[in-house]
């Protein structure tokens, strides 16, 4: 098992969501507000691979430990691909879940295509250089409204055809197994135990 690893992240309950998808692969999982004034990294990338990995990058250089970063965000089929790696700000300056998902409905209006992924970027990066990056997605649709309570972000718009809810509608239990973030995990633990 390897010894430990600097999740890049100071939100409470993705460090709670990996922590417990990880369980068994590291023996320590700490987080950014574990570090002494760690530097704010800058997500300015073109995709969510370079941001993810400019954040494992800059961290692991910080903290000289073993490095995990991710990003994600919503891609839409019916715009191009947007929000992408907009998504927390889509709505512009104070964005709220809320906002972002009036603009997103907004913009798609009555258009057919509403097929649509999240997408997780995860990057893991040792200090010494070596680096390891993977992908996880789940497919959904778009709805006209939103619904459920659950979850965050896009959550309610996003319709899961399979289980016929969208993402604030299913039990967290099984969000934490069929979203792109555990699927990207999946991914990484797939990884780690083939090295
Ligand atoms: P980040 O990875 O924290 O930068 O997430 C970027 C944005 O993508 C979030 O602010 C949400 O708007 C959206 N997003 C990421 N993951 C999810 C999810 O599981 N459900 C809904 N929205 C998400």
């Amino acid at each position: 098992m390897i010894k430990e690893v600097v999740l890049a992240t100071g939100n409470k309950g993705k460090v709670k969501e990996f922590s417990k998808l990880l369980e068994g692969v590291f023996g320590k999982v700490i987080s950014l507000s574990d570090l002494d004034s760690p530097p704010e990294v800058i997500e300015d990338g073109p995709t969510f691979r370079d941001n993810a990995l400019k954040k494992a990058r800059e961290i692991a250089e910080y903290s000289k430990k073993l490095t995990l970063a991710d990003d994600s965000g919503l891609e839409v089929d019916g715009l191009d691909g947007r929000p992408g790696i907009y998504s927390a700000r889509y709505s512009g300056e104070g964005a709220t879940n809320k906002t972002n998902i009036v603009k997103l409905l907004a913009e798609l209006g009555d258009n057919p295509n509403r097929k649509a992924r999240f997408v997780c970027v995860l990057a893991l990066v040792d200090p010494n250089g070596e680096e390891l990056v993977v992908e996880g997605f789940c497919e959904g649709v778009i709805l006209n409204e939103s619904r459920g309570e659950g979850g965050f972000g896009y959550d309610p718009i996003f319709y899961l055809p399979d289980r016929r809810k969208t993402m604030a509608e299913v039990e967290p239990e099984l969000k934490n197994t069929i979203s792109h973030r555990a699927n990207a995990l999946k991914k990484l633990k797939t990884e780690l135990e083939r090295k």
